[in-house]
Protein backbone atom coordinates (compact mmCIF):
# COMPACT_ATOMS: atom_id res chain seq x y z
CA UNK A 1 0.00 0.00 0.00
CA UNK A 2 0.85 3.24 -0.54
CA UNK A 3 2.64 5.29 2.22
CA UNK A 4 -0.04 7.42 4.42
CA UNK A 5 1.07 10.51 6.38
CA UNK A 6 0.39 12.80 8.84
CA UNK A 7 2.72 15.79 8.82
CA UNK A 8 2.06 18.47 11.15
CA UNK A 9 3.33 21.82 9.88
CA UNK A 10 4.40 24.20 13.05
CA UNK A 11 5.26 27.32 10.54
CA UNK A 12 6.61 29.70 13.10
CA UNK A 13 5.04 29.08 15.77
CA UNK A 14 5.43 28.05 19.79
CA UNK A 15 8.35 28.55 22.12
CA UNK A 16 10.69 25.47 22.78
CA UNK A 17 8.81 24.57 25.71
CA UNK A 18 5.74 24.87 24.25
CA UNK A 19 7.20 22.68 21.48
CA UNK A 20 8.62 20.39 24.11
CA UNK A 21 5.53 19.84 25.77
CA UNK A 22 3.35 19.46 22.59
CA UNK A 23 5.38 16.26 21.62
CA UNK A 24 5.47 14.48 24.55
CA UNK A 25 1.80 15.11 24.63
CA UNK A 26 1.43 13.44 21.37
CA UNK A 27 4.19 11.08 22.06
CA UNK A 28 2.48 10.13 24.93
CA UNK A 29 -0.32 8.92 22.97
CA UNK A 30 1.40 5.78 22.04
CA UNK A 31 -0.10 5.95 18.61
CA UNK A 32 2.09 2.66 16.90
CA UNK A 33 1.63 3.75 12.98
CA UNK A 34 1.36 0.61 10.89
CA UNK A 35 4.16 -0.17 8.33
CA UNK A 36 3.00 1.85 6.03
CA UNK A 37 2.20 4.74 7.99
CA UNK A 38 4.23 7.72 9.15
CA UNK A 39 4.27 10.75 11.32
CA UNK A 40 6.18 13.36 10.25
CA UNK A 41 6.83 16.91 11.94
CA UNK A 42 7.98 19.68 10.54
CA UNK A 43 9.49 22.63 12.66
CA UNK A 44 11.04 25.30 13.13
CA UNK A 45 15.10 25.06 12.78
CA UNK A 46 16.01 25.29 16.02
CA UNK A 47 13.59 22.71 17.31
CA UNK A 48 15.35 19.99 14.90
CA UNK A 49 17.66 18.72 17.00
CA UNK A 50 14.86 18.46 19.79
CA UNK A 51 11.72 16.86 17.83
CA UNK A 52 14.53 14.12 16.11
CA UNK A 53 15.32 12.82 19.48
CA UNK A 54 12.38 12.76 21.23
CA UNK A 55 11.10 10.55 17.91
CA UNK A 56 14.61 8.98 17.80
CA UNK A 57 13.17 5.61 19.74
CA UNK A 58 9.50 5.76 17.88
CA UNK A 59 8.72 3.54 15.22
CA UNK A 60 7.65 5.48 11.95
CA UNK A 61 7.42 9.29 13.67
CA UNK A 62 10.19 12.05 12.05
CA UNK A 63 11.57 15.31 12.44
CA UNK A 64 10.90 17.51 9.17
CA UNK A 65 12.26 21.07 7.82
CA UNK A 66 10.06 23.62 6.57
CA UNK A 67 12.03 24.94 3.96
CA UNK A 68 16.01 24.94 2.97
CA UNK A 69 18.11 26.85 0.81
CA UNK A 70 18.17 26.76 -2.99
CA UNK A 71 21.99 27.09 -3.13
CA UNK A 72 24.81 24.25 -1.85
CA UNK A 73 26.53 26.52 0.32
CA UNK A 74 28.00 30.29 0.75
CA UNK A 75 27.63 33.44 1.59
CA UNK A 76 23.93 33.58 2.26
CA UNK A 77 23.59 34.94 6.23
CA UNK A 78 20.85 33.28 8.09
CA UNK A 79 20.00 30.11 5.50
CA UNK A 80 20.01 26.83 6.14
CA UNK A 81 21.41 24.15 3.48
CA UNK A 82 19.72 20.95 2.87
CA UNK A 83 23.48 19.24 3.90
CA UNK A 84 23.22 20.74 6.94
CA UNK A 85 20.04 19.49 7.38
CA UNK A 86 21.65 15.76 6.21
CA UNK A 87 24.20 16.19 7.99
CA UNK A 88 21.88 16.25 11.50
CA UNK A 89 20.02 13.70 10.71
CA UNK A 90 17.00 14.95 8.86
CA UNK A 91 14.96 12.82 6.59
CA UNK A 92 12.18 15.38 5.05
CA UNK A 93 11.73 18.98 4.15
CA UNK A 94 9.00 20.81 3.06
CA UNK A 95 9.49 22.45 -0.49
CA UNK A 96 7.58 24.97 -2.06
CA UNK A 97 4.94 26.22 0.72
CA UNK A 98 2.53 28.73 -0.53
CA UNK A 99 3.54 30.79 1.90
CA UNK A 100 7.00 31.10 0.79
CA UNK A 101 6.06 31.26 -2.68
CA UNK A 102 4.29 33.91 -1.70
CA UNK A 103 5.97 36.43 1.20
CA UNK A 104 9.42 35.16 -0.07
CA UNK A 105 9.02 34.96 -4.01
CA UNK A 106 9.96 31.53 -4.55
CA UNK A 107 9.08 30.67 -8.08
CA UNK A 108 8.93 27.22 -10.16
CA UNK A 109 12.79 27.05 -10.96
CA UNK A 110 14.26 28.17 -7.63
CA UNK A 111 12.11 25.12 -6.12
CA UNK A 112 13.21 22.67 -8.60
CA UNK A 113 16.49 23.65 -7.57
CA UNK A 114 15.52 22.95 -3.79
CA UNK A 115 14.36 19.56 -4.69
CA UNK A 116 17.40 18.36 -6.41
CA UNK A 117 19.22 19.63 -3.14
CA UNK A 118 17.00 17.56 -0.98
CA UNK A 119 17.69 14.62 -3.18
CA UNK A 120 20.77 14.55 -3.21
CA UNK A 121 21.15 14.86 0.33
CA UNK A 122 19.14 11.95 1.23
CA UNK A 123 16.05 14.03 2.46
CA UNK A 124 12.60 13.67 1.06
CA UNK A 125 10.91 16.50 -0.22
CA UNK A 126 7.47 17.45 0.40
CA UNK A 127 6.70 19.26 -2.15
CA UNK A 128 3.69 21.53 -2.17
CA UNK A 129 1.23 23.13 -4.56
CA UNK A 130 -2.31 24.60 -4.88
CA UNK A 131 -4.33 27.16 -6.02
CA UNK A 132 -5.29 30.44 -5.20
CA UNK A 133 -8.96 31.61 -4.98
CA UNK A 134 -9.03 33.50 -8.20
CA UNK A 135 -7.95 30.81 -9.81
CA UNK A 136 -9.97 28.44 -8.27
CA UNK A 137 -13.48 30.88 -8.83
CA UNK A 138 -11.98 31.13 -12.65
CA UNK A 139 -12.36 27.18 -12.78
CA UNK A 140 -8.50 26.66 -14.06
CA UNK A 141 -7.43 25.01 -10.73
CA UNK A 142 -6.32 21.47 -12.84
CA UNK A 143 -3.96 23.63 -15.39
CA UNK A 144 -2.15 26.10 -12.54
CA UNK A 145 -1.62 23.31 -10.35
CA UNK A 146 -0.52 21.04 -13.13
CA UNK A 147 1.76 23.90 -14.00
CA UNK A 148 3.65 23.81 -10.33
CA UNK A 149 4.32 20.11 -11.11
CA UNK A 150 5.80 20.72 -14.30
CA UNK A 151 8.20 23.57 -13.26
CA UNK A 152 9.62 22.16 -10.28
CA UNK A 153 9.36 17.76 -10.83
CA UNK A 154 9.13 17.34 -14.17
CA UNK A 155 12.51 17.11 -14.67
CA UNK A 156 13.43 14.01 -12.41
CA UNK A 157 13.31 10.68 -13.40
CA UNK A 158 10.57 8.17 -12.93
CA UNK A 159 12.46 6.64 -9.99
CA UNK A 160 13.20 9.81 -8.63
CA UNK A 161 10.24 10.97 -8.65
CA UNK A 162 8.73 7.80 -6.83
CA UNK A 163 10.58 8.51 -3.70
CA UNK A 164 8.94 12.02 -2.66
CA UNK A 165 6.06 13.35 -1.69
CA UNK A 166 3.26 15.83 -2.80
CA UNK A 167 0.98 17.94 -0.92
CA UNK A 168 -1.88 19.76 -2.41
CA UNK A 169 -3.15 23.00 -0.90
CA UNK A 170 -5.92 24.93 -2.05
CA UNK A 171 -4.07 28.26 -1.03
CA UNK A 172 -8.64 29.54 -0.11
CA UNK A 173 -8.17 26.31 2.67
CA UNK A 174 -5.20 27.48 4.34
CA UNK A 175 -5.38 29.03 8.07
CA UNK A 176 -9.35 29.93 6.74
CA UNK A 177 -11.41 26.74 8.28
CA UNK A 178 -12.17 26.62 5.17
CA UNK A 179 -11.42 22.90 4.03
CA UNK A 180 -11.92 21.43 0.51
CA UNK A 181 -15.07 19.16 0.52
CA UNK A 182 -13.79 15.53 0.13
CA UNK A 183 -14.81 15.40 -3.23
CA UNK A 184 -12.87 18.41 -4.39
CA UNK A 185 -9.58 16.81 -2.63
CA UNK A 186 -10.03 13.82 -4.71
CA UNK A 187 -10.93 15.04 -8.08
CA UNK A 188 -7.50 17.04 -7.86
CA UNK A 189 -5.60 14.72 -5.99
CA UNK A 190 -6.71 11.55 -8.77
CA UNK A 191 -6.13 14.46 -11.52
CA UNK A 192 -2.48 15.30 -10.50
CA UNK A 193 -1.46 11.12 -10.21
CA UNK A 194 -2.54 11.16 -14.13
CA UNK A 195 -0.60 14.15 -14.76
CA UNK A 196 2.08 12.14 -12.99
CA UNK A 197 1.21 9.19 -14.41
CA UNK A 198 1.26 11.11 -17.90
CA UNK A 199 5.08 12.15 -17.14
CA UNK A 200 6.27 9.38 -15.00
CA UNK A 201 4.34 6.19 -15.78
CA UNK A 202 1.42 4.80 -14.22
CA UNK A 203 3.98 2.90 -11.44
CA UNK A 204 5.79 5.97 -10.41
CA UNK A 205 2.83 7.73 -9.82
CA UNK A 206 1.09 5.45 -8.05
CA UNK A 207 4.41 5.36 -5.55
CA UNK A 208 3.86 9.28 -4.75
CA UNK A 209 1.52 10.16 -1.29
CA UNK A 210 -0.37 12.80 -2.30
CA UNK A 211 -1.49 14.74 1.11
CA UNK A 212 -4.24 17.17 1.33
CA UNK A 213 -3.37 20.39 3.04
CA UNK A 214 -6.12 23.11 3.97
CA UNK A 215 -7.60 22.81 7.44
CA UNK A 216 -7.53 19.74 7.90
CA UNK A 217 -8.85 18.77 11.71
CA UNK A 218 -9.73 15.68 13.57
CA UNK A 219 -13.55 16.41 13.13
CA UNK A 220 -12.70 16.09 9.13
CA UNK A 221 -9.39 14.02 8.57
CA UNK A 222 -10.99 10.82 8.76
CA UNK A 223 -13.58 11.77 5.48
CA UNK A 224 -10.53 13.74 3.89
CA UNK A 225 -8.50 10.55 4.11
CA UNK A 226 -10.87 7.76 3.17
CA UNK A 227 -10.72 9.14 -0.73
CA UNK A 228 -8.60 6.73 -2.63
CA UNK A 229 -6.14 9.01 -3.53
CA UNK A 230 -5.94 11.34 -0.67
CA UNK A 231 -2.82 9.85 1.31
CA UNK A 232 -2.70 11.81 4.27
CA UNK A 233 -2.58 15.24 5.35
CA UNK A 234 -0.43 18.80 6.00
CA UNK A 235 -1.57 20.07 9.20
CA UNK A 236 -1.08 23.57 10.11
CA UNK A 237 -3.37 24.84 13.26
CA UNK A 238 -4.80 21.71 13.79
CA UNK A 239 -1.26 20.07 14.27
CA UNK A 240 -0.26 22.13 17.51
CA UNK A 241 -3.24 20.91 19.33
CA UNK A 242 -2.27 17.41 20.81
CA UNK A 243 -5.86 15.76 21.07
CA UNK A 244 -6.89 17.19 17.58
CA UNK A 245 -3.39 15.96 15.82
CA UNK A 246 -3.56 12.45 17.73
CA UNK A 247 -6.89 12.01 16.14
CA UNK A 248 -5.48 12.68 12.45
CA UNK A 249 -3.16 10.33 12.88
CA UNK A 250 -5.63 8.12 13.97
CA UNK A 251 -7.80 8.87 10.91
CA UNK A 252 -5.08 8.00 8.41
CA UNK A 253 -5.72 4.59 6.28
P1 LIG B 1 -3.75 24.83 8.09
O1 LIG B 1 -2.34 24.92 7.35
O2 LIG B 1 -3.96 23.38 8.46
O3 LIG B 1 -3.62 25.72 9.29
O4 LIG B 1 -4.79 25.30 7.13
C1 LIG B 1 -1.92 23.93 6.46
C2 LIG B 1 -0.57 24.28 5.87
O5 LIG B 1 -0.35 25.45 5.54
O6 LIG B 1 0.30 23.40 5.70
Amino acid sequence: MRKQIAAANWKMNLTYQQAEKLLDEILDARIMPKPHQEVIFAVPYPYLLLTRSEVEEEYHYSASAQNCHHKKSGAFTGEVSAEMLHSVGIQYCIVGHSERREYQHEDGAMLATKINLCIENEIVPIFCCGEPLSIREAGTQNEYVAKQLEESLFHLDAETVSTIIIAYEPVWAIGTGKTASTAQAQEMHQYLRGVLANKFGAEAANEIPILYGGSVKASNAEELFSSPDVDGGLVGGASMVAEEFIEIIKALK
